[in-house]
């Protein structure tokens, strides 16, 4: 979880007109020899096994995607309605936020039943219908997995509570209190925190103890010391596997664990020595205590072994594991891949790139430099937002160049190697519209921690699919208002625009999926003191090789990326794909760029 306070309102107002010019891309029609087949067959095998390490993923946040029964609320039969698009737009696999039935105080993150739909969002049949639609389209679906908490109405929970012998009870993290007597509850363990305000301890009457919950106290904390626990959870992970999805996303993975020795935690000091307050008016805990603690990589192997288990069954491909990985440094990000004999995730994210919230080319190109070159053999995983972050308007944009940002934003994310987390909208170009009142707030951290803390409906707001009422997302009433902006930025309307934010995005993924030096090559920095733009090369051995240069600034700017010491000779460029204004460059010595403008060109 990082969540900001900072929602800044920006508006739009751009008059970019992209020009996307393609490679073609021809197939021939002539027969093939048998050697050719068996390599085309070898290498489909191949893919079959890589398709994460390049792949482009879609986060859906089901709620808001598409709404088929009226009822308001987004559903499973709206995604597979909507699997053309995404086809279209050329997303290798969906990660839906979680699906199963849920008593919604934490809109899913609160899973009561592990092994079922919830029926706001459809039935089995609808999911299963989903992912051979999906399936048919080279579609993967990545479900959420939620292990470190469940809902306070799962039955493990309802058991554990009913008394201190029953077999659950140790599934859980129960405490006595500090101080605690024979008729007195005492003070909690501890002085942790949850992530979503006050203390991490609530005190339950029946059994007279503690639950520990790092997040809502609907969400108490399962107990990772308890073997059982690990093997529910394989079972869990096997049962849909064994349904045909392509991976997991593992939520809040590194608050699986907390020190035994319940030791309480330090507080954060601002440069005066007095305590940072958060939001919700508590002193701020440096978390070291509850965060990454020992046990979390052994978790994660495991989690990886019971997805290999099914690489060669009825689905064939590779099963990617996501992680949810807020880390302080590169250094911890790496750990989190695991070891050649230990392997854990294919893909941590990575969120060092993500949320540097400014755009300051130096911070970028160390962050990049950082992760193209400290990760080893193993594949970034970029993202710039999800649906716990404001969206990249609110973090990134300046108000009045918004689109141009977003471009910006989008290239580093898509031209750089790797895979990419891409939020539903973000594609259109959708605001962040966090609510304005707080009687209208829906996520409960916007009612604990209002003003300063709106809360994340800002960023999941409907998708905005055209300009007919509640954007073509519901018939019945939005559960979060439509933002008034759907009437311009919208799916259809960015259609029928070649120069729209929408043909950016998938003029880029088709350059990531197609071109060579794209879809296998590393990253090079180049002109590395500029502190306005940032540039960089894209090489594959066998391939020609790829410039990407991006603007930064509001102002006009020229880059010489074949200068002397670059080491990169003059060649000829051929464009790619470039933002309108700037004319194709004579040659790598003088590319001009406009106010954020981008500049993507081959090598000839
Ligand atoms: C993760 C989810 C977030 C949720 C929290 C608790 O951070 O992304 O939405 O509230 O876990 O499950």
């Amino acid at each position: 979880m990082c969540l900001s306070n900072a929602t800044k309102r920006k508006f739009e107002r751009s008059a970019w007109v992209a020009t996307i010019l393609l490679a073609a891309l021809c197939a021939g029609g002539q027969s093939v020899p048998a050697k050719a087949k068996v390599d085309a067959k070898s290498a489909a095998a191949a893919s079959e096994l890589d398709w994460w390490k390049n792949a482009v993923i879609y986060e859906i946040y089901p709620r808001s995607f598409q709404d088929t029964n009226g009822d308001g609320i987004g559903d499973l039969n709206g995604i597979t309605a909507r699997l053309d698009y995404l086809k279209e737009l050329g997303v290798d696999a969906i990660w839906l936020t979680p699906v199963y039935p849920s008593p919604q105080v934490d809109f899913g993150y609160d899973i009561s039943d592990y092994r079922n739909i919830d029926p706001q969002y459809g039935t089995l049949a609808d999911f299963d219908r989903l992912v051979a639609e999906a399936g048919k389209r080279h579609i993967r679906i990545i479900m959420d997995m939620v292990m470190n908490h469940t809902s306070d109405q799962h039955p493990w929970f309802l058991a554990s509570r009913s008394s201190r012998d029953n077999p659950y009870r140790d599934w859980y993290v129960w405490r006595d209190g500090k101080g605690q007597t024979a008729t007195g509850k005492g003070q909690p363990p501890n002085n942790w925190q949850s992530l979503f305000g006050h203390s991490a301890w609530q005190w339950d009457d029946k059994t007279r103890q503690y639950y520990y919950h790092k997040f809502y106290i609907q969400q108490p904390d399962l107990n990772w010391r308890n073997p059982a626990v690990h093997r529910a959870f394989e079972d869990i992970v096997g049962f849909w596997l064994e349904r045909g999805v392509g991976g997991f996303r593992f939520d809040a993975i590194t608050t699986l664990f907390e020190d035994p020795n319940l030791t309480d935690e330090g507080v954060v000091l601002d440069k005066n020595g007095k305590p940072v307050i958060n939001a919700y008016g508590d002193p701020q805990l440096d978390g070291s205590k509850t965060d990454n603690q020992p046990g979390l990589h052994q978790v994660v192997a495991e989690m990886r072994a019971t997805a290999d288990k099914f690489a060669s069954t009825r689905f064939p491909g590779t099963r990617a594991l996501i992680g949810e990985t807020y880390l302080p440094n590169i250094g911890e990000l790496k750990t989190m891949y695991g070891t050649p004999q230990h392997p854990e995730f294919e893909l941590p994210m990575d969120t060092q790139v993500a949320f540097i919230n400014k755009l300051d080319v130096a911070g970028f190109r160390a962050r990049l430099v950082d992760a193209e070159s400290r990760l080893g053999v193993n594949t970034p995983l970029l993202l710039f937002d999800n649906h716990d972050n404001p969206r990249i308007d609110a973090r990134y944009g300046d108000g009045l160049h918004d689109t141009a940002i977003q471009r910006v934003i989008s290239t580093i994310l898509l031209a750089s190697r790797g895979a990419a987390l891409v939020y539903y909208g973000d594609e259109i170009g959708m605001k962040t519209t966090p609510p304005s009142r707080k009687a209208d707030v829906k996520d409960p951290i916007g009612i604990t921690g209002w003003p300063k803390e709106k809360g994340r409906d800002g960023e999941r707001t409907p998708m905005q699919w055209n300009d007919t009422a509640n954007a073509g997302f519901t018939t019945g009433k939005p559960w979060l208002p439509v933002p008034p902006n759907a009437d311009t930025i919208n799916v259809r309307a960015e259609q029928s625009n070649p120069a729209s934010l929408l043909a950016w995005y998938k003029a880029l993924i088709q350059l990531k999926k197609t071109v060579p030096a794209f879809a296998r090559g590393s990253n090079v920095m180049l002109d590395t003191e500029n502190t306005k733009v940032l540039s960089w090369l894209r090489q594959a051995p066998g391939a020609p090789r790829v410039v990407v240069t991006v603007n930064f600034t509001a102002q006009p700017q020229t880059v010489d990326l074949a200068a002397a010491g670059s080491g990169i000779a003059p060649e000829k460029l051929k464009t790619l794909l470039k933002s309108p204004g700037a004319a194709d460059p004579a040659s790598l010595h003088h590319i001009a760029l406009g106010p954020y403008g981008v500049y993507i060109g081959q090598m000839l």
